[in-house]
């Protein structure tokens, strides 16, 4: 359709009609083989059949047949036959489940995520579905959050590069949106990841600095490659839910970002002005959320009880209306809706495209990369011929698909026990212990096994029945039944291994000292289990690097690497008192950021700049030699931070700039070189210019976020 077209649409609509398309029920309202108890679970809903008729957009279904139904029978009621819209969250893929984010952003590979999404709108769109809820590109710091799952970490450059890597993937090139691609929605806008003390749902509150410091970049990103929707956020933003911030959405997003697509308030986020307490009823909810910027209300009543009213009293611009409406209508259009309700899919099609082998088989290379080797007292990798007992809870369990797995198959996953057996001859098995639970039976099964084998690997980690939305966490620690597991494993004075299944930083405080090597798997997604073993066995040396500091302690929360020095840092080893620190832990995580290890080992030398005082014109080199000291070929990203020493405001201890993953063979050095430019200097002053100071600058490149002093270099930026 034409613009005119468009605009000649809305025109003839009734206010009804134009309310309806603002408004987004759960698939469980249209479609009767869905289970008849509607996903609220958490209001009453009393949706009627005007309502669904009326309605614009459908969330949370998919499927080939069963969409085509529900548009077919859509259009049979639509007076306009406008089609409906389906949306979903296809986070880390629609069948073909790729690993969870935080174990995407391991891989510190932009390409691979753009490459992994393009597979996963291809099955998504093959299932008739329209657009998914992705990327989440809040900024995280707190694992009792069970949503840092969803996110790629702790770093807004780094999330800003996923984010755009993600709409890439999903929604291809170009205004409109090919048949085998879908929209992409970032979320949540904005800085849900501060919810306080990991609690979702909870109040956020930060300075208008800091939000666009360190937590606008990432939505920016997205905006930047063309994202199509922006969701809100449950939360506050300077004490204004999200859902009614006109100062986020109207002035910040829609005019300082220029964003022109949807925005469409999280699951029941309008109606949550009211407990949130900006509203006193549904109706001052709906206004103040279409004033806001909300076009579409996601399960929630308020728009469809009250727009209209609203309207006839004049308590509302019906231009505001008509804006919403249009811009729904326009990403319509833009799937190319109004020719093809259908977009072309079928259930052939869909069969032929939803969990391709390729697909599978490029999961599995992604989980390889996504996962990180935290520790290896020479222990890894495991040969062959090993007499190996792999025992845990996570031994044969098909929980590897992470919580947004909603249309993935646990039933056809492989579990580690099944991809033991395909590739150790000589593999003993015991569960040990439930995920949560102590079982004596358990316990003893596995000391005998325990005592046969020569090598134990202890399969651990939490549920994704611990993971996601509405499962934050007082404790990250490992459940008890599991440490007595790994102390038991310990004191048979054989090699313990252990492999990690779980969704957040974990206190692993208890554990380390049990174990002489621990990977950190995730919940890595369909061929995770695979994956696990190609890395236990050496067929894969390990390259992931974590994006989230692992904290020492529930109580070390927050930690994270690109914090502010304070006036009172705590100098390296010492004990001192009057300094920022605790008296029971130390000061750094238990693994930092940017931090993972491999089968072989990197020497970095001759870090060197090409000039000690640089104008910020052009840019500035900095290089360094990286040798691969081991006896095989590993990758390793060599990481460029740089510190600003004296700031505006507080300045970062560093921040991350850029990157180089590298393969190198044995003995192998490479002159890695980075280009420093100055936009990498400019940061938010206390007036919220984006400027750079002249000053000096301390650099640091390395295989992690930690760096000796000594091996840093200085230059200054003397601005004419
Ligand atoms: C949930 C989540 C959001 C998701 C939406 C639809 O509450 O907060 O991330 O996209 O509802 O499922």
């Amino acid at each position: 359709m034409t613009e005119e077209q468009l605009q000649a649409l809305l025109q003839e609509m009734t206010t009804a009609e134009k309310v309806g398309q603002l408004t987004q029920f759960a698939g469980a309202f249209y479609s009767e083989q869905e289970d008849s108890t509607p996903v609220t679970g958490r209001i009453e809903f009393p949706v009627d059949e005007e309502m669904i008729k009326q309605s614009g957009s459908v969330l949370g279904v998919a499927g080939a047949t069963k969409l085509a139904a529900i548009q077919r029978e859509h259009l049979k009621k639509s007076r306009l036959g406008v089609p409906l819209l389906f949306m979903a969250d296809v986070i880390n893929g629609y069948e073909t489940i790729f690993p969870i984010p935080l174990g995407l952003g391991a891989t510190w590979e932009p390409d691979l995520i753009e490459k992994l999404q393009t597979i996963s709108a291809k099955e998504a769109a093959s299932a008739g579905l329209h657009i998914s809820f992705a990327p989440m590109a809040d900024l995280v710091r707190d694992p009792r959050w069970g949503r840092v799952m969803e996110s790629t970490g702790e770093d807004p450059f780094l999330n800003g590069l996923f984010a755009a890597a993600t709409v890439r993937g999903l929604q291809g090139e170009g205004s409109l949106i090919a048949k085998d691609r879908v929209g992409a929605c970032v979320k949540h806008f904005a800085a849900y990841g501060l919810a306080e003390g990991g609690r979702d749902y909870n109040t956020v509150d930060l300075s208008e600095r800091e939000l666009r410091d360190k937590h606008l970049p990432a939505y920016e990103a997205a905006l930047d490659a063309g994202v199509k929707l922006v969701m809100t956020a449950f939360n506050t933003v300077h004490s204004i839910p999200a859902t009614a911030n006109s100062a986020l959405l109207r002035d910040l997003l829609r005019g300082e970002l220029q964003f022109d697509g949807v925005i469409i308030s999280d699951f029941g986020a309008v109606q949550e002005l009211i407990p949130h307490g900006v509203a006193e009823n549904e109706a001052e909810a709906a206004k103040k959320a279409l004033e806001a910027g909300v076009d579409i209300d996601m399960m929630s009543l308020a728009y469809t009880h009250s727009l209209a009213a609203l309207l006839d009293k004049h308590a509302i611009d019906s231009a505001l209306l008509d804006e919403a409406v249009l811009r729904v209508l326009q990403l319509k259009n833009e799937l190319g809706l109004f020719e093809d309700p259908y977009r072309g899919v079928s259930p052939q099609k869909e069969q032929a495209i939803v969990g391709h082998p390729s697909h599978h088989a490029f999961a599995q290379t992604v989980a390889e990369k996504s996962m990180v080797l935290l520790k290896n007292d020479n222990v890894l990798p495991l040969t062959k011929e090993t007499t190996v007992a792999l025992i845990g809870p996570y031994a044969d369990n098909q929980d590897l698909l992470g919580e947004w797995s909603i249309f993935g198959k646990p039933d056809q996953t492989t579990t580690l026990k099944q991809a033991f057996q395909g590739h150790f001859a000589h593999a003993m098995y015991a569960t040990g212990s439930h995920l949560y639970e102590r079982d004596e039976a358990l316990l003893t099964e596995a000391t005998m096994v325990m005592e046969q084998a020569d090598c134990l690997v202890l399969a651990l980690g939490e549920g994704k029945d611990r993971s996601g939305e509405g499962r934050s966490r007082s404790s990250i620690t490992l459940a008890p039944c599991q440490i007595e597991l790994a102390r038991l494993a310990k004191e048979t004075g054989k090699p313990v291994i252990v492999a990690l299944f779980n969704a957040r930083p974990l206190d692993l405080t208890e554990l380390e000292p049990y174990a002489d090597a621990i990977l950190e798997c995730w919940h890595p997604g369909s061929e995770g289990a695979q994956a696990a073993v190609a890395l236990l066995s050496g067929e894969v040396n390990p390259s992931g690097k974590l994006t989230m500091s692992f904290p020492r302690a529930t109580g070390q929360i927050p930690v994270y690497y690109n914090a502010y020095q304070t006036g009172r840092p705590l100098p390296p080893g010492s004990n001192e008192r009057f300094f920022s620190r605790y008296i029971d832990i130390p000061n750094e995580p238990l693994y930092p950021f940017g931090y993972g290890l491999s089968y072989t080992s990197f020497s970095y030398s001759n870090r060197s700049l090409s000039a000690v005082e640089w104008d910020g014109s052009a840019s500035l080199t900095v290089s360094v030699d990286v040798t691969n000291t081991g006896k095989i070929d590993g990758v390793e990203t060599v990481q460029l931070y740089i510190q600003d020493l004296v700031g505006e405001v507080v300045r970062p201890v560093k921040e991350l700039k850029s990157f180089q993953k590298i393969t190198l063979s044995p003995g192998e050095t490479r002159t890695i070189t980075f280009e420093i430019t100055h936009d990498m200097l400019q940061y938010y002053h206390s007036d919220l210019t984006y400027a750079s100071d002249s000053g000096q600058f301390r650099v640091y490149v390395n295989g992690s976020s930690v760096c000796e002093q000594e091996n840093t270099l200085t230059f200054s930026l003397v601005k004419s």
